[in-house]
């Protein structure tokens, strides 16, 4: 998983690469690397680490200064981070020079048959075969060597090329991986997201399967690989590139938390309206299925978004009458029961590029089971290969942890709930009214959550300083939304976090429970709380340091704990949102007490766009 980029035009290729790279590095920042072009000659430079490492290169011995070039910021896959194994990567020769985001499935064999013809090895990566083979099958005409070597590659991809003996052509491709073709003046941009060109254009093409883009001073084209002119239906985007801008906040991830109430109010916004919910994105999909014929449904994500997804279950479990089930995307792809056009599946993705959900979206189709996605990123793979998507409309989310993705991720899987219990008159339509109230007041409690618990939580991350393991327990929608905390820790803090249904700890765990240890137990459905209680006294019969976080007024729990932590109170199917915040915000603030870059986790990457 990696970030591409690619410019041409009349200003320094280098300083306009550098700035997109900068907005990419979310996608990966092992290292780094830049082609330029003088329009006589190609010059290479990559560096282990961050864009910064790369930058400071050039200045100490600066590069050929250059208008086009292409440029990669890496997160590790196939070998290690190092310099050699960063992009661009090249041929014996230097004659291509070739930057990747994705997976050459066939790497291996083809490793094997270049190996044999005596062409030289220097990385580890899948990578490095692309170089080799468009100098094996070099024609002496870039365009047709590219044309000539594509369909040997099997996988999902997106590169850009230079060729050193066509120095003013820039070749991009993208094979079931994005690449973003952006129009300026008298200039092009290539990048695997548009984020990374608002702030030098908003008119963009996002190429196809199939297609080549080529760039040329003065000529941008798109041809399908068998030479057809394509003429590209751009597109305007009206994203404000001062979502950028950290503003007055140290980190993305904490400005991310606190614009929560915002994004769930995007995520609302327009969709809620006289007792019901309004989803003209799935007018078209309910007309022309019908939902009763569904037998069972699906919900698949990775990560937070699996963990959205188990919310979504469990609600909608409540909700309609169906069998509801809910899996990882990674494991249902190898691994599900039949499937066929009975099935709906629900797809969850923040950034609807995701290789393991796009997998699993891909073969349920292939079974003919039909899909609704839930997504950040209407323009994304998964987005336009579902059937419809909702959009989650929260705004870009640049810090790898995800946070207001989840909320409004969940916020979108309830107005999904509600639309289809509506078609189906499950047992949940009496509640509908009940619900759509609830929601419409939830970026006010989610701003009351915010307000009551940052100082607090801010208090308890240092205690959790010196700490090696933190539990947190809870039952229901607390479990999930436990599990969810547990791998914000993890990620965030480097602090070994592990989330127990809280009535499972007395079948095994309890022996890892000594004076001291640090629990979180959630506490927010009330159907739940007499059993929660009881549980919780069973951890400080063994001494645990309990802090408890339930809702205003519930003094019970405040009973039993070391420490409370009071939320407001909302309808029980929004209490995963709403007591989220506290757990985010303690991860946020144990990872920055431990002095950790909480934006970019080490060895992680937002977007995975590799299985
Ligand atoms: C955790 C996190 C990841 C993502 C996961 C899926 O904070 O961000 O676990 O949730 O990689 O990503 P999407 O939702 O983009 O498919």
């Amino acid at each position: 998983m990696s970030g591409i980029v690619g410019y041409i035009g009349e200003r320094s290729a280098q300083t306009i690469l550098i700035n997109c790279l900068m907005n990419l590095e979310y996608r990966g920042y092992d290292s780094a690397g830049l082609a330029i072009s003088n329009r006589h000659h190609i010059e290479m430079r990559k560096e282990k680490g961050r864009i910064q490492d790369l930058e400071a290169s050039i200045q100490l011995d600066p590069m050929t200064e250059g208008s086009l070039g292409i440029g990669h910021t890496r997160w590790a896959s196939h070998g290690t981070p190092s310099a050699t194994n960063s992009h661009p990567l090249t041929d014996e020769n230097e004659k291509f020079f070739v930057v990747h985001n994705g997976i050459i499935e066939n790497n291996h064999q083809l490793k094997k048959s270049l190996i044999a013809d005596g062409y030289v090895f220097t990385t580890d990566t899948d990578t490095e075969v692309i170089p080799h083979l468009l100098a094996k099958y070099d024609t002496g005409d870039f365009k047709e060597t590219v044309r000539m070597v594509l369909p040997m590659l099997k996988g999902s991809f997106a590169l850009a090329i230079m060729s050193q003996s066509d120095p003013g052509t820039i070749i991009g491709i993208s094979q079931e991986n994005p690449l973003i073709l952006g129009y300026g003046e008298r200039e092009a941009f290539l990048s695997s997201d548009i984020s990374a060109l608002l702030s030098y254009t908003k008119e963009i093409y996002p190429i196809k399967n199939d297609q080549m883009a080529i760039l040329k001073e003065g000529n941008i084209s798109i041809e399908t690989l068998d030479g057809t002119q394509v003429h590209p239906e751009k597109a305007s985007i009206d994203w404000d590139e001062t979502e950028f801008e950290l503003h007055q906040y140290d980190h993305f991830m904490l400005k991310e938390i606190l614009e929560q109430p915002t994004s769930i109010q995007q995520t609302l916004e327009n969709r809620l309206e006289d007792g019901h919910v309004k989803l003209p994105e799935l007018e078209a999909f309910f007309e022309e299925h019908d939902l009763h014929a569904f037998r069972k449904i699906d919900i698949i994500g990775n990560g937070t978004s699996y963990h959205s997804g188990m919310v979504g279950k469990s609600i909608l479990s409540k909700m309609i009458n169906l069998p509801i089930e809910v899996s990882i995307s990674s494991e249902f792809t190898y691994e599900h029961g039949a499937l066929d056009d009975s099935n709906l599946i629900i797809i969850l993705s923040q950034s609807g590029e995701t290789a393991d959900t796009l997998s699993a979206l891909k073969e349920v189709q292939s079974y003919g089971a039909k899909t609704i996605a839930i997504t950040n990123n209407n323009r994304s793979n998964i987005a336009r290969k579902a059937d419809c998507t909702v959009c989650t409309n929260a705004g870009l989310e640049l810090a790898v942890p995800a946070t207001k993705a989840y909320t409004s991720q969940i916020t979108a899987l309830l107005l999904l709930a509600i639309s289809l219990t509506e078609k189906l008159e499950g047992p949940g339509a009496k509640d509908i009214p009940e619900l759509v109230d609830a929601l419409t007041d939830l970026p006010n409690v989610v701003d009351q959550s915010l307000v009551m618990t940052q100082d607090a939580i801010d208090r308890f991350a240092q205690v959790t300083d010196d700490q090696d393991h933190l539990f947190l327990m809870g039952r229901g929608l607390d479990y999930v939304l436990a599990l969810e905390g547990a791998l914000k820790i993890q990620e965030v803090a480097y602090l070994h976090a592990d989330a127990y249904a809280a009535g499972e700890v007395k079948h095994g765990t309890m022996a890892l429970i000594t004076p001291g240890v640090p629990i979180i137990a959630l506490s927010t459905q009330p159907h739940l709380r007499e059993k929660m209680v009881s549980n919780i006294r069973e951890l400080k019969t063994r001494d645990a340091y309990v802090v408890g976080v339930t809702t205003v007024g519930d003094v019970e729990i405040g009973e039993v704990v070391d420490q409370v932590l009071y939320i407001p109170e909302a309808h029980p199917f929004l209490m995963p949102i709403v007591a989220a915040i506290p757990l985010q915000l303690l991860a946020y603030y144990a990872g920055t007490v431990r002095g950790y870059n909480v934006d970019r986790p080490r060895n992680l990457a937002k977007s995975l766009t590799v299985e």
